[in-house]
């Protein structure tokens, strides 16, 4: 249960736990705490509670034989090992890789990197809408394209491109292959996984815990490893295997995924009544457009400082965010909106509210008083 006082709008940076989680967590830690790599009784037992796990995640996202799941501590690490896993592993094949100006930093940083070891790299601009143009990306594909990286929902402005056209396309070259930052549309958004030859999960957006991820990709495909040890994980992630985690990603992912459709339309209401209740407020201008998922409404203040009504809203116990999480202590301004084109006042004021379970429509109006409270009062 949530606290009575708080209103919790900060959803895609990271969620509360389902209680299930919590105790299936707590029990497996106090009871099932073999080594998975141990050839004894607990060791055993904890290995077939990993690949139930792993069954399961395939299972609730309705992939059947062909994909294999590599744990992780969440999406970055994910991120990192598809991307710089692939790119290392198959850099004999070409050395022009694709990406988009908007992903999130555990992308981008990727891409740098690689650039830096002399990959040629294109960051496809997105349209006014946040996506990628797919007439873009076709583009840009060349015959020395190995990988291309677009996400599926971005974390700042919910804009969600569309995976089945950019995945046609990167599938018509032999040589390339797709993966995708599902971070945000995991639980929430009907993605068709099958059309991703890579993409990721990250617990803590799903109602899991906190170092649980993994990734998802398909059998056939290898990685150059990332962590060098005793070659848990197919030989990619050593380390001694979190079993307990890796089980309560699987119960979240399960959890989420059973109720998604219900879900997506119960938000889908709550977000358009916090929608109407904002959009014609003096000084706001909307960043998130009607395409964008249901569980992200981004807009720009202005007239205000948004790092000051986000405080003012947190004094009331109103939870939202500037820029995201992952941004906002480094820099005050929004690389996302500024793609968009929209000016550096824009980009410097964003507010993002992100939605969840724990909301309802009495929210909205309680949002709306306090905000139209604290847009009048402050300077
Ligand atoms: C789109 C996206 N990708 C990746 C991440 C990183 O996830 P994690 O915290 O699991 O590393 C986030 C977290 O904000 C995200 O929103």
């Amino acid at each position: 249960m949530r606290n009575a006082n708080q209103i919790y709008l900060d959803h895609a940076a990271t969620t509360k736990p389902y209680d299930e989680v919590v105790s299936l967590y707590t029990r497996m830690e106090s009871e099932i705490y073999g080594n998975s790599s141990s050839i004894h009784g607990l060791g055993i037992e904890a290995l077939s509670y990993l690949n139930k796990a792993r069954e399961s995640i395939l299972k609730s996202l309705k992939l059947n034989k062909g994909y294999k799941v590599i744990f992780t501590s969440g999406a970055t690490e994910a991120n990192n090992l598809a991307i710089i896993g692939y790119c290392l592993k198959h850099q004999n094949r070409g050395k022009h890789i694709i990406t988009s100006n908007v992903e999130h930093p555990s992308v981008l940083e990727c891409f740098r990197y690689l650039e830096k070891l002399g990959f040629k790299v294109t960051y496809l601009k997105v349209n006014r809408n946040g996506v990628v143009d797919p007439s873009e990306l076709e583009k840009a594909m060349t015959k020395e394209t190995i990988l291309v990286s677009l996400m599926s929902t971005n974390n700042e402005i919910g804009s969600m491109n569309d995976l089945s056209k950019l995945s046609q396309i990167v599938h018509a070259y032999p040589k390339a292959v797709f993966h995708s930052d599902t971070t945000q549309s995991v639980g929430k958004d009907n993605v068709d996984y099958s059309l991703l030859d890579m993409f990721v999960i990250s617990g803590h957006k799903i109602h899991g815990l906190k170092g649980s991820g993994c990734l998802v990709l398909k059998d056939k495909i290898e990685l150059e490893q990332r962590v060098f040890g005793g070659g848990q994980e197919d030989g990619l992630r050593s380390g001694t295997v979190p079993v307990s985690l890796c089980c309560s990603l699987a119960k979240s992912l399960q959890i989420i995924q059973a109720k998604i459709s219900a879900e997506f339309e119960l938000i889908s209401k709550i977000h358009q009544q916090f929608l109407d209740e904002i959009k014609n407020v003096d000084g706001v201008e909307l960043n998130s457009t009607s395409s964008s998922s249901p569980y992200i409404l981004n807009f720009s203040l202005t007239k205000k400082k948004a790092s000051v009504v986000v405080e003012a809203l947190s004094n009331v116990g109103i939870y939202v965010s500037s820029v995201s999480a992952c941004n906002s202590k480094k820099e005050a301004s929004s690389y996302v909106v500024a793609a968009l084109g929209k000016s550096d006042v824009l980009a410097h004021n964003t507010i993002r509210l992100s939605f969840g379970e724990d909301n309802n429509k009495e929210d909205a109006l309680v949002f709306a008083r306090e905000f139209n409270k604290i847009m009048e009062n402050i300077r």
